[in-house]
């Protein structure tokens, strides 16, 4: 494995094509967006800085890292001599089937298609594809460069072979892999979401504040940040779109979105990427600061 082509440079794109970079691998970076590819280089440049300052790598580390990203507005030019592609796009079925069934189409026969989707069936997106037994997911956690978590996701024709290759490739970028079967939210957001749907419910129904509700899961069960700051980190639009991918997958009320959440994301309160959510988010703030409507 040399060429990854990464599909999307968006929060999760951005890291991945960093992590590779780092690594020594060639990556071409895809995004309809040129102005997102623009921004994703930015971000990759100061989290490198980041790692600088922190001691953990020097400056021809950053040096090199960035001459191993190449960017593209077509993923017929981006994809063409991949080993690997990882796709990052948003989080939407239809974009996904679309950009899968072309992978396919313009890459290497033997090419090896992973997807970092948080919920969305790898066996359907296979099934858009030539070879399904080739494809795989590979979910990385947000902020790439910093978690160790690959959560590697078998869809129904995935082949060992293609599984072993993508663990030890995990391995060789620092994560630490774990492999899991194809169904609704897998392992992580099948646990994670229902939690943090369950702190929006809290909310709603007038139990505690946004504050309150966030410090009792810090300090009484020792997570480094509350649910509903993390629902901001990931993006409440992600959120929701997860959350109902595991109600229409099992069917079960249990997975039923909160209201409240419906409501934010329709008002385009989606968080830190729109500068409000639970908490308000003002560039240069470092302080956590409770939005208007819950203070
Ligand atoms: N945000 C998280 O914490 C997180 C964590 C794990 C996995 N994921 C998953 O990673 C994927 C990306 O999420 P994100 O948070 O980075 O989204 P994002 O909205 O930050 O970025 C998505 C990018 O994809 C681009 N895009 C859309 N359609 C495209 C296409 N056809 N071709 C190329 N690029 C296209 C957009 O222009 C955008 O830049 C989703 O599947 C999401 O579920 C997200």
């Amino acid at each position: 494995m040399k060429n990854i082509t990464v599909i999307g440079s968006g929060t999760m794109g951005n890291g991945i094509a960093h992590t590779f970079a780092q690594n020594g691998f060639s990556v071409s970076l895809v995004d309809i967006s040129d102005a997102a590819l623009q921004k994703a280089l930015q971000t990759i440049a100061g989290n490198l800085d980041r790692q600088i300052k922190k001691g953990s790598i020097d400056e021809a580390a950053k040096t090199a890292t960035l001459n191993n990203i190449k960017t593209y507005t077509d993923v017929k030019d981006g994809a063409a001599d991949a080993d690997l592609v990882v796709e990052a796009a948003t989080e939407n079925r239809e974009i996904k089937l679309k950009l899968f069934k072309q992978l396919s189409e313009v890459c290497k026969p033997e090419v090896i298609l992973a997807s970092n989707t948080s919920s969305i069936s790898i066996t359907e997106i296979a099934a858009a594809t030539a070879n399904p037994a080739n494809v795989i997911g590979m979910h990385f956690m947000n902020p790439v460069p910093v978690m160790k978590l690959v959560e590697v996701i078998r869809g129904y024709a995935t082949t060992d072979v293609v599984t072993d290759t993508i663990m030890e490739l995990s391995r060789q970028l620092g994560k630490e892999p774990v492999e899991v079967n194809d169904y609704p939210g897998f392992v992580a957001n099948r646990i994670l979401m229902p939690m943090i749907n369950e702190a929006i419910y809290t909310l709603f129904e007038g139990v505690a504040g946004v504050h309150e509700i966030d410090t009792v899961m810090k300090l009484g069960m020792a997570h480094p940040m509350g649910p509903l700051q993390l629902a901001d980190f990931i993006g409440l639009d992600v959120c929701l779109a997860i959350l109902k991918v595991l109600h229409n997958g099992f069917g079960n009320p249990k997975y039923a979105p909160c209201p409240l959440l419906v409501n934010m994301v329709t008002a385009g309160h989606l968080g830190v990427k729109s500068g409000s959510g639970f908490y308000k988010y003002t560039a240069g703030s470092k302080d956590l600061v409770v939005a208007e409507k819950f203070a």
